[in-house]
């Protein structure tokens, strides 16, 4: 069966720069997002030792400890896709069908409203966390959640399609203190054609809760 693996970037270190430098990007991947992976990973081998001991001691811990580093390499592969050196502006300027765009208008009123849920929601987590905006399949609506950790403060089955990172790893070297700059920065980078795409595959299996609206 497979294990987790580091991906590559879609792009150099310093592409996304000046939103965010080369040295950020670097350790950010290199350094963090390659931890949640060997977390991931490690974590599946201490379950399978306590399953061929039967000791179940540690179970509650190791299931934390799963969440935690699975969720953070989803979100991480995620939000690498999500920017791009040329992106930014607005989802109808960038995928060409507009179907993104509506939804968001169905689903927050207007694009600047969206941005602005989005924008407070990463601003203001508490500690560490993102902000995010999620398909969700029982309704069919895009929603936006504060995820505490990497895992925390989730509708189960909601499908993460625009990430902003707000641990202070992803932007203190270079925004010191002013997450709220740092948010509003990111907005000059977002992968508009990425975001649709996820969206379209999201709808398509919109029905993988089983559960009427
Ligand atoms: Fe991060």
């Amino acid at each position: 069966m497979a294990t987790y693996t580091l991906p590559d970037l879609p792009y150099d270190y310093a592409a996304l720069e000046p939103v965010i430098s080369g040295e950020i990007v670097e350790l950010h991947h290199d350094k963090h997002h390659a931890g949640y992976v060997k977390g991931a990973n490690d974590t599946l081998e201490r379950l399978e030792e306590a399953r061929e001991k039967d000791e179940w001691g540690a179970v509650n811990g190791l299931e934390k400890s799963l969440a935690f580093h699975l969720s953070g390499h989803v979100l991480h592969s995620i939000y690498w896709r999500n920017m791009t050196g040329d992106g930014g502006g607005e989802p109808l300027e960038a995928d060409g069908t507009g179907e993104l765009a509506d939804a968001i208008a169905e689903s927050f009123g207007s694009f600047p409203r969206f941005r602005a849920q989005l924008s407070k929601a990463a601003a203001t987590t508490q500690g560490s966390g993102w902000g995010v905006l999620a398909y969700e399949p029982v309704s069919g609506r895009l929603v936006v959640e504060q995820v505490y950790d990497h895992q925390g403060n989730v509708g189960q089955g909601s499908v993460p399609l625009l990430v902003f990172d707000a641990w202070e790893h992803a932007f203190y070297l270079q925004y010191r203190n002013q997450k709220v700059d740092f948010v509003e920065a990111m907005w000059r980078v977002v992968n508009w054609r990425d975001v649709s795409e996820r969206y379209a595959a999201a709808k398509e299996r919109a029905n993988v809760l089983l559960i009427a609206p």
